[in-house]
């Protein structure tokens, strides 16, 4: 028995905010069970909420202990930016209002833009300089913006916004219309803004068949369907959800929070890329300074943006919409900073 060596990794901080939410709820299982970060990967966790919410909080955590997992090392619930983001090495900022029925995302532009101003004043104080952040909370690839511009110490790369959701739900359209598992397509992009005027291209998407890579618009063959019921199924797939169980996407976002920084972590496979909120640097003729929702591959933790795709005039007219939407949420949050 005393040469067996019991070694186990360094546990890394991982922070959720809106830790006492719904989507908080299904996401703080797949943390501590190790479905995101590795089951070789100690974490501890950071709970950060508001102060209203301090008591369900605390039922979350008695929760976690009751799921007795091995790698869950700590648990801290707290309203308190400080302690919640110090040292933290992966951030997911859920916390904030969601829409309700008829309201756009952008509809919570002013009651959800401000909160991160003041996370990216606290990351920037507290987290690590290599933090890695996802912002999930709608609009969510304005709230990124926002969140990057406060932390100017960290790079803007470590930013990102959740558009894995609208690009499982392309996947899982795909695969159900050519018949098909859903595993099996690969590299549909999500360009632009978690929002209504995002666009789900199907052009550069493969299906995998008898162990052969097919196109995609071929396997359908049916461009009125992929540029029109399909593209619209996925734009409105989140009011769809919000309509039938008057509450918006849960399971199916944390799910997608988990893949997205996942992909992050541990990389993309080969011949295979996943679409992300990232600061735009004017590739595509996009304009600087938004984030733009992009096909991406990652390696070391770092991402580059797919370069070279084929764009149709169909698709640069949907790219051009979309990213007039992102200039002007970015203008409005301005603006409700500026109040
Ligand atoms: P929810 O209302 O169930 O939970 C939100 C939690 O955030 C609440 O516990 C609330 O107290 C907390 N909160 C509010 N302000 C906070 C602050 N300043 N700091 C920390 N916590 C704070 O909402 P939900 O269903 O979990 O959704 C959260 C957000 O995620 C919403 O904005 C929703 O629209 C968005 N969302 C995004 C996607 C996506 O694909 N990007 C998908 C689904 C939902
Ligand atoms: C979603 O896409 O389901 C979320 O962004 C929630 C919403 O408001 O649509």
């Amino acid at each position: 028995w005393n040469s067996l060596q019991c070694t186990q990794a360094k546990p890394i901080t991982v922070v959720v905010t809106g830790a006492a939410g719904q989507i908080a709820y299904s996401l703080l299982y797949q943390l501590a069970a190790g479905s995101v970060f590795g089951e070789d990967q100690p974490i501890d966790l950071r709970l950060l909420d508001i102060p209203p919410m301090m008591g369900v909080l605390e039922g979350v955590v008695m929760e976690l202990q009751d799921l007795a997992l091995p790698l869950l090392k700590n648990v801290l619930p707290t309203a308190d930016p400080e302690p919640a983001f110090k040292d933290a090495d992966a951030v997911f900022l859920v916390g904030s209002m969601p829409r309700k029925e008829g309201m756009e995302r952008k509809d919570l532009l002013a009651a959800n833009v401000k909160i991160f101003k003041v996370q990216g004043e606290a990351l920037d104080k507290f987290a690590k300089k290599d933090v890695k952040v996802l912002v999930v909370g709608n609009p969510a690839n304005t709230n990124a913006l926002i969140c990057s511009h406060y932390a100017p110490s960290i790079p803007k790369e470590n930013f990102t916004a959740m558009t894995r959701l609208d690009q499982n739900r392309a996947q899982a359209a795909l695969a159900s219309r050519i018949g098909v598992s859903v595993d099996k397509v690969k590299n549909v992009i999500i360009w632009g803004n978690h929002s209504s005027t995002q666009y789900p291209d199907a052009a550069h998407a493969t299906v995998e068949k008898d162990c052969v890579a097919h196109p995609v618009s071929k396997a359908i063959n049916d461009d009125a369907w992929l540029n029109g019921e399909f593209v619209e199924t996925i734009q409105k797939r989140g009011a769809a959800v919000i309509a039938a169980r008057k509450m918006s996407s849960a399971m199916s976002a944390a799910k997608a929070a988990g893949d997205h920084m996942r992909d992050w972590w541990f990389g993309t496979k080969p011949n295979q890329f996943v679409s992300m909120g990232v600061v735009s640097d004017g590739s595509y003729g996009i304009p600087k300074d938004v984030v733009f929702s992009l096909p991406v591959t990652i390696k070391d933790k770092k991402y580059t943006i797919v370069q070279g795709l084929e764009i149709s005039s169909h698709a640069r007219a949907k790219l051009d919409i979309t990213a007039k939407e992102l200039e002007e949420e970015r203008a409005e949050a301005n603006a409700v900073l500026q109040q």
